[in-house]
């Protein structure tokens, strides 16, 4: 079934990578992107803070994009320890992951942030990547959709439009474990996300809809050509250039 929407892979480095292995990574990466010369998939990794400048030279013209994985709401000011989407543009990025279930639960980190978060990112020219996804509590509660609702509504900001937005579904529960949901559980989320999506704004056909939790090269072809799936958020899988790789080919 061809695609509407070209598929984005993001690989979300986390809190991982000291300066040689992850040029190495990088690097890797970048050539595998270079090698294959997709036109129909894009590639993005986030490495941390420390490695985004190095990381956005060491990739210059292969293709592969990167981005950050947080930024503050504002510009620049007194804000010790923070970083601005307008210094992630400086360093070389392109987008930035917004609203990940780690920083909402680790920095406590609410939709309100997290909407001022991805108006930053506009504000300096990059694309925000918003993370939402239900704890397994949420889920076993029967709650999956009403809460990816709540924080679609409250994280996603107005004058949204699908050329600069990306929304990634990743359920807490699925995240580092090895546990998935079921390809309709995916679809099915997908679809309300879209749904939700069409309400805040006009073009929500066209916004590019991420799933996250454990994609590995060997579920990926699965989970990727779920019904509204256009890519996927990987953490762990995402340092191993091969793996990584591995996954991209699958969409
Ligand atoms: P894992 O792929 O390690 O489950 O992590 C997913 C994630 O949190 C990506 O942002």
């Amino acid at each position: 079934m061809a695609r509407t929407r070209r598929p984005l892979i993001a690989g979300n480095w986390k809190m991982n990578g000291l300066t040689s292995d992850a040029l190495a990574l990088a690097k890797d990466v970048a050539a595998g992107v270079s090698q294959a010369g997709w036109t129909d998939r894009e590639l993005l990794v986030c490495p941390p803070a420390t490695l985004v400048m190095a990381v956005a030279g060491a990739v210059k013209g292969s293709g592969l994009m990167v981005g950050g994985q947080n930024c503050h709401a504002k510009a620049s000011g007194a804000h010790t320890g923070d970083i601005s989407a307008e210094m992630l543009k400086d360093a070389g990025a392109s987008h930035v992951i917004v609203g990940h279930s780690e920083r909402r639960s680790d920095c406590g980190e609410t939709d309100a942030i997290v909407r001022a978060k991805a108006e930053a990112a506009w504000r300096a020219g990059l694309t925000p990547i918003v993370c939402i996804g239900e704890t397994l509590a949420e889920r076993e509660g029967g709650k999956t959709l009403a809460v990816l609702e709540t924080q679609l509504k409250g994280s996603v900001p107005a004058g949204s439009a699908a050329a600069k937005l990306v929304v990634a579904y990743e359920p807490v529960w699925a995240i580092g474990t090895g546990k998935t949901p079921t390809i309709a559980e995916v679809a099915a989320a997908h679809a309300h996300i879209r749904k939700v999506l069409g309400g805040l704004m006009s073009d929500a056909e066209g916004v590019r809809l991420l799933y996250g939790g454990s994609v590995k090269g060997s579920n990926a072809a699965e989970l990727l050509t779920a019904g509204d799936v256009d890519g996927a958020l990987v953490g762990g899988a995402s340092l191993n250039a091969a793996e990584f790789l591995a996954i991209a080919k699958a969409v």
